[in-house]
C-alpha cells in the first residue's frame, strides 16, 4: 500500500477529521476546534492513501524533556495494517530525547505496549469531564 505521509497540515480537512475522531470513537469537537488542537501541537502527522485522509495523530512538548501524544486515530477499514505505528514511530523521531506520556484508550494499550510503552503506576489526569471519563473507563 502506497502512503503519503505528512507533517504539515496546510490542506487537511478538518471537518474530516472531527468525523473520524467521532467514527472511531473518540473525543470530538468542533472543526474549528480541532484544527487548533492540531496548528499549536509541535509535531502533527497525516497519513494519506491515493489522496485520501487515513490516519492522524499529533504530539505537543517542551521539545527537551517531554512530549505527549494525542488524537491517534485511523480509519477503521485501514487499522491494523501498521499505520498508527508509523504516525507514533514519526511523532518519536521528532522526539527522539523525550520522554513520551499519552492515555490510551481503553483496549488500546496494547498498541502502545507493542511500541515500548508501558503502563504508569502513578499517573494522574484532572479532566474536565471528569465524570465522563470514569464512565468511559480512563480513571478509577
Ligand atoms: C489504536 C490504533 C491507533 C492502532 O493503529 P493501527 O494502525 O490499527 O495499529 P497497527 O496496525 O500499527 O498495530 C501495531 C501493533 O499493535 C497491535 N494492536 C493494534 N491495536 C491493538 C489493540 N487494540 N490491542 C492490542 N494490540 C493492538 C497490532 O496487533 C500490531 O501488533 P504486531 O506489530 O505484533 O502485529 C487504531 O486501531 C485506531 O485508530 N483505533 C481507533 C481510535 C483509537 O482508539 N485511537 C487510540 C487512542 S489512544
Amino acid at each position: 500500500m502506497e502512503l503519503e505521509i505528512k507533517l504539515d497540515y496546510a490542506d487537511v480537512n478538518w471537518q474530516f477529521v472531527a468525523e473520524t475522531l467521532k467514527r472511531v470513537g473518540m473525543a470530538y469537537a468542533e472543526p474549528a476546534a480541532h484544527q487548533k488542537s492540531f496548528e499549536n501541537s509541535q509535531v502533527t502527522v497525516f497519513v494519506r492513501r491515493e489522496g485520501q485522509l487515513i490516519g492522524f495523530g499529533r504530539a505537543i512538548s517542551d521539545g527537551v524533556f517531554q512530549a505527549a501524544i494525542y488524537d491517534v486515530a485511523i480509519l477503521p477499514e485501514y487499522q491494523a495494517q501498521g499505520i498508527g505505528t508509523i504516525i507514533i514511530k514519526t511523532i518519536m523521531d521528532k522526539f527522539s530525547n523525550c520522554n513520551f506520556i499519552l492515555y490510551a484508550a481503553p483496549g488500546k494499550e496494547g498498541f502502545y505496549q507493542t511500541l515500548g510503552f508501558r503502563k504508569m503506576k502513578t499517573g494522574m489526569a484532572l479532566f474536565l469531564k471528569a465524570e465522563q471519563m470514569k464512565e468511559r473507563g480512563f480513571t478509577e
